[in-house]
């Protein structure tokens, strides 16, 4: 029992229906914690790692049908099909909700529901939002934990009459009274992640992996919230947000959006090339983003933790992220070495002799099949990063000077683009394309649109929340809206080999952004946005090959046509309900990449 009435109510309302054992209310103290650690090593969900090795770490292993979100099970349930718009599932509410009354009845038996309050953002903070999960995994409890802040302070803010968004989750997986548990209990048949955006409600069953289960995530923070930013003037990104500080000793902060397995962490933690240069972390998968009193777009990291992935993390890609999970840390899918710690694709130079794999299986480096999944992942405090900012929890936000989006583009996008404006900037934000990555369950390399990287997380329709990002045009100074930019650091070339070495030389690009920011650098025109003049882009010391700078940066219209044909079959899908702001920009990109055809080419329509 709490003192929130409210919050009573539901909780006995959910229990009637999903009929537990046993409730927990979270407390968020490390007792809990380590109690949920222990739970899930009896089960034989989790194995302790080598206690001088890794200290505090558990690594846990899913079922291999249960290993990534379910973007097709995903659905965004509005009162109204067009205000899902046509990139989000949709079902009507009244109907799912008697679906998921049916799944969720009983689903709790022979399981305890652990009550999780929980903050996104610092407790107490004006831009702070709270949730209660309602959960029967020790697994979700354990890293709420790590990802947000939960517990009794939650509840003294809370208070008497305070209002939280309501998140329903189930395994799936009721228990008769001689039933054996699984290790990995889900639901192999049913999978549903149902998100009602007017009541702010989140109702998940059937999944225990990462975003389908860890409610505060991707569901409350993104998509619920993306809601919320709408109705209240504010934004709701998937963002890294990272500080940046010059040799000089100024200071700007900086957003970037890549779609899911893109790198985020690894930029959020950069290790600059550059001398004199300073890069610490703010958040690195989703910023909330508000006008401040001065005027400027201030953001916070709504989570307290890094739910990374694994697989790729080393100390030449991200040695900070491996200082950070050095202890205290839950790892998920990954490998286990024969001495007791965790290994996964490349983060050593040699494999290990002796391991696990994921799946359980004995490895020994020589298999064709890999250690880890794809998707394996690591649940690390934020607290423990070597260079997180020391204002990450401020609850006022930081100042933001320079959002970036990117992609994983092999061909056609250039190294670095700025956009003309505030508009330009969200139709390149708008268009963004990507290929699949393995973060969702589906196939990987493939071409898809995914503007802003909100894809998978917009809790409404995609062209209105265009129209929303335009509205910041009428909200804010000219002067004061951040200025806006494109990246790509995976083009390829001709031989399939990457045309830029990537990670702690990406500080180059972020230079040139800062020094843009600061009116230091100079640009030129392009047909698709402003790129560095001639020698603004410090490359001192870096090895390129011959004619590389000039193959990243080239804008071939032939390519670009051709982008224009996918850019407005993706705009078409949103009928009248495109912003015109954004079907301008696409008329004057085409005019402009045709007018620098070679005269003579062909320019079929
Ligand atoms: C994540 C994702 O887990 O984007 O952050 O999938
Ligand atoms: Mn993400």
């Amino acid at each position: 029992m709490s003192s929130n009435a409210r919050l009573d109510a539901w909780v006995a309302e959910v229990a009637a229906m999903t009929r537990p054992d046993r409730i927990h209310w979270c407390d968020g103290s490390p007792a809990e914690y380590d109690e949920m650690l222990r739970l899930m090593i009896h089960a034989g969900t989790a194995v302790p790692l080598d206690d001088e090795r890794r200290p505090g770490s558990i690594l846990v292993r899913s079922h291999p049908a249960d290993v990534a979100r379910v973007e097709d099970r995903t659905f965004i349930c509005s009162a109204r099909k067009e205000d899902a718009g046509p990139t989000n599932n949709w079902a009507e509410p009244s109907e799912m909700k008697e679906t998921l009354r049916g799944l969720f009845a009983g689903s709790m038996t022979g399981r305890t529901m652990y009550v999780i309050p929980y903050s996104m953002g610092p407790v107490g903070s004006p831009i702070a939002n709270i949730g209660v999960e309602l959960s029967d995994s020790p697994y979700v409890v354990a890293n709420m934990h790590v990802m947000t802040r939960v517990g009794t302070r939650v509840m003294d803010v809370l208070g008497a009459d305070g209002d939280f968004v309501r998140g329903l989750h189930s395994v799936g997986m009721p228990l008769g009274p001689s039933d054996p548990d699984s290790a990995w209990p889900h639901n192999m048949e049913h999978k549903y992640i149902c998100h009602f955006p007017d009541t702010r409600e989140i109702w998940s069953f059937g999944s225990g992996y990462g975003g389908n289960a860890l409610l505060g995530k991707k569901c409350h923070a993104l998509r619920i919230a993306s809601v919320q930013a709408r109705d209240e003037g504010w934004l709701a990104e998937h963002m890294l947000i990272l500080k940046l500080t010059t040799p000089q000793g100024r200071v700007h902060y900086i957003t970037a959006a890549f779609p899911s397995a893109c790198g985020k962490t690894n930029l959020a933690m950069l290790e600059p090339s550059i001398p004199g240069w300073k890069i610490e972390t703010v958040g690195d998968d989703i910023a909330w983003m508000k006008i401040g009193s001065d005027g400027r777009l201030r953001a916070i990291n709504p989570e307290a933790g890094f739910f990374g992935v694994a697989p790729g993390t080393s100390y030449a890609t991200n040695a900070n992220a491996m200082r950070t999970f050095t202890h205290n840390a839950i790892f998920t899918n990954c490998a286990v070495t024969a001495d007791g710690d965790v290994w996964w694709e490349s983060m050593t130079d040699e494999a290990p002799e002796a391991a696990t794999d994921w799946l359980r299986r004995p490895w020994n480096g020589t298999e064709p099949r890999k250690a880890a999944h794809p998707n394996a992942r690591f649940t690390v405090s934020a607290s423990q990063c070597p260079v997180i900012a020391p204002e990450w929890e401020d609850p006022e936000g930081v100042p933001i000077d320079a959002i970036l989006f990117g992609g994983r583009r092999t061909t056609t996008v250039p190294l670095v683009t700025e956009a003309f404006d505030w508009t330009h900037g969200t139709f390149i934000g708008a268009t963004t394309g990507s290929e699949t990555t393995a973060a969702a369950v589906g196939a990987v390399g493939q071409l898809r649109r995914d503007p802003m990287a909100m894809l998978p997380f917009c809790g409404y329709n995609m062209a209105d929340y265009w129209g929303h990002w335009l509205s910041f045009n009428d909200r804010m100074a000219a002067d004061k809206l951040p200025r806006v930019f494109f990246v790509n650091w995976f083009r390829k070339d001709e031989n399939g080999k990457f045309l830029w070495p990537g990670y702690g030389e990406n500080s180059r690009v972020l230079k040139w952004i800062v020094e843009r920011v600061e009116g230091e650098a100079d640009a030129v025109e392009s047909p698709i946005g402003l790129h560095p003049a001639e020698g603004a882009l410090d490359v001192d010391g870096l090895a390129l090959r011959d004619g590389a700078m000039d193959q990243l940066m080239a804008v071939d219209p032939e390519a670009w046509l051709a982008e224009m044909g996918l850019i407005r079959e993706h705009f078409a899908r949103f009928g009248d309900r495109l912003p015109r702001a954004l079907a301008a920009c696409a008329d004057d990109l085409e005019t402009r990449i045709r007018d620098a055809m070679p005269v003579g080419a062909a320019t079929a329509d």
